[in-house]
């Protein structure tokens, strides 16, 4: 098959694997090869166990792998055959030095750009499918410059807006693609030639051009508003359990006025996923760092928020339980951050599982698409703490039987269809279920005899 275009693309995660796999197999002239120094992870891309569980990405892959989709370990490689190169590796908050807690770190941005800069000859377009600080195109700019022998470049930003779980849908019908460059000639050829790529299967008035700077910031408020939303209807939920009204029909009752609209006002433990919490902090540092002390502070609340309802959520499961979970056998369905995802980055479960541990309890924990080993690996470390009262079981009713009270912690759909009454029976009593996400049928729950809690649910 000939190639019309070769692109590469530096990151084999979350969205680097699904997004090159969409790109290959709607333009199957174009080749696309997908790198990361990490064996396991190409080894899976490679497999029929993909690293990623996405609903439809399977399909994705298969549709293009090895036709002109690749999956290598060869960095440099595909950096020196490509004519576009994509860069998605992870940009994680520090954990050390300046900025630890906030900001980004970029050290694997800034290696990205120094390897591009060593392999290419030639022109390349770079662009960046992370989500960075503002500013980062010139601080890539200038290492690329300034390293590269006979490279030249153009950096744009191109972020990432698809959500977890529905990441294929996302991608095959995204609500818009932005791309932003340099405002000169250079850089608006540049821009072009990527948005010709998206446009071969997305609408051209779903393209978004701007600046490099619009699109920078643009990514990291898009998630400091989504977070907001959440954080907002959350300080909600305990307002209304406080004072009888319903959390979903405040939410539908506001989401029926089509300035606010009715998405992403579901109550529930407390949002997750690798995106929010980074990218809200980011923010904030940002804000900090350009003298805005009043901004930072506003943004800030909204993973204060955050925090607060995680650990009023397991507060209450220790207060309803006469004050003691101690030596209890506590039930966790779903442990993933959301549901239709294997991803478990900043899930509320960890906290939630974590402030049941350290109250002596024994915490069982049931999802669907987590291995025993991330499960173990998020809420007690990588050490080689043991401690034998978190347990990994294989399925929904091992997790509840015999359990004091079972908390539901990730939305899947499989828990909605579960023989509650058979739960029952199978607990201790009284029956307790909290509900971290407002997906159970409450009224039958509790005609068959559970306690149950809700949020935002009156008593
Ligand atoms: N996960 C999401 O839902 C999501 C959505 C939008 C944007 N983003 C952003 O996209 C970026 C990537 O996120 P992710 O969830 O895919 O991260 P991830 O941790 O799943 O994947 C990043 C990968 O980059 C690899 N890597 C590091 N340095 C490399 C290098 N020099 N060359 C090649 N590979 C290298 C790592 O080994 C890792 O496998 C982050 O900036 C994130 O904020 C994520």
């Amino acid at each position: 098959m000939s190639t019309s275009l070769s692109i590469c693309c530096l990151g084999a995660g979350y969205v680097g694997g699904p997004t090159m796999a969409m790109i290959a197999a709607k333009c199957p002239d174009i080749r696309v090869t997908v790198t990361d120094p990490n064996e396991k992870r190409i080894a899976a891309w490679n497999s029929d166990a993909l690293p990623v569980y996405e609903p439809g990405l399977q399909q994705v892959v298969e549709s293009a792998r090895n036709r002109n989709l690749f999956f290598s370990t060869d960095v440099r490689k595909a950096i020196r055959e490509a004519d576009i190169i994509f860069v998605s590796v992870g940009t994680p908050t520090k954990t050390y030095g300046v900025g630890a807690g906030r900001a980004a770190d970029l050290k694997y941005i800034e290696s990205a750009a120094r390897m591009i800069a060593e392999e290419s000859v030639g022109p390349k377009i770079i662009v960046e499918k992370s989500t960075i600080p503002v500013k980062t195109a010139e601080a890539m700019l200038t290492i690329l410059r300034s390293n590269s022998k006979s490279g030249t470049f153009q950096v744009l930003s191109n972020p990432e807006f698809l959500a977890e779980g529905t990441a294929i849908e996302d991608l095959e019908n995204p609500d818009r693609v932005l791309i932003g460059g340099e405002q000169t000639p250079e850089g608006l050829a540049a821009i072009e030639k990527v948005a010709a790529i998206y446009a071969r299967w997305i609408p051209r008035e779903k393209i978004l051009a701007t600046n490099l700077w619009s699109s920078e910031l643009s990514k990291l408020v898009a998630n400091a508003f989504l977070a907001q939303r959440i954080s907002s209807i959350n300080s909600i939920s305990a307002l209304c359990e406080a004072t009888g009204a319903d959390v979903d029909e405040v939410a539908r009752a506001i989401g029926k006025d089509s300035r606010i609209g009715p998405k992403f006002l579901k109550a529930s433990v407390g949002y997750g996923g690798s995106c929010f919490q980074k990218d809200i902090l980011n923010l904030t540092y940002l804000c900090q760092h350009f003298g805005l002390p009043e901004v930072a502070a506003y943004w800030e609340s909204v993973v204060k928020m955050n925090d607060w309802q995680k650990s009023r959520f397991s507060g209450r499961i220790v207060s309803d339980l006469f004050n003691t979970v101690n030596g209890k056998h506590i039930g966790i369905l779903g442990f993933a951050f959301k549901k239709d995802t294997n991803d478990t980055r900043e899930t509320a479960a960890i906290s939630v599982c974590r402030d049941l541990l350290a109250e002596g309890a024994k915490v069982v924990v049931y999802d669907p698409q987590v291995s025993e080993e991330q499960i173990r690996a998020d809420v007690l470390g990588t050490g080689t703490n043991p401690n034998p009262n978190l347990i990994v079981v294989k399925t929904a009713l091992e997790a509840c039987d015999g359990a004091h009270a079972v908390a539901v912690l990730t939305e899947w759909d499989e828990f909605k269809d579960l023989d509650f009454q058979k739960i029952h029976h199978g607990m201790l009593k009284p029956a307790f279920l909290f509900d971290g996400r407002n997906i159970l049928p409450h009224a039958k729950l509790k005609e068959i005899g559970f306690r149950v809690f809700a949020i935002g649910k009156p008593a």
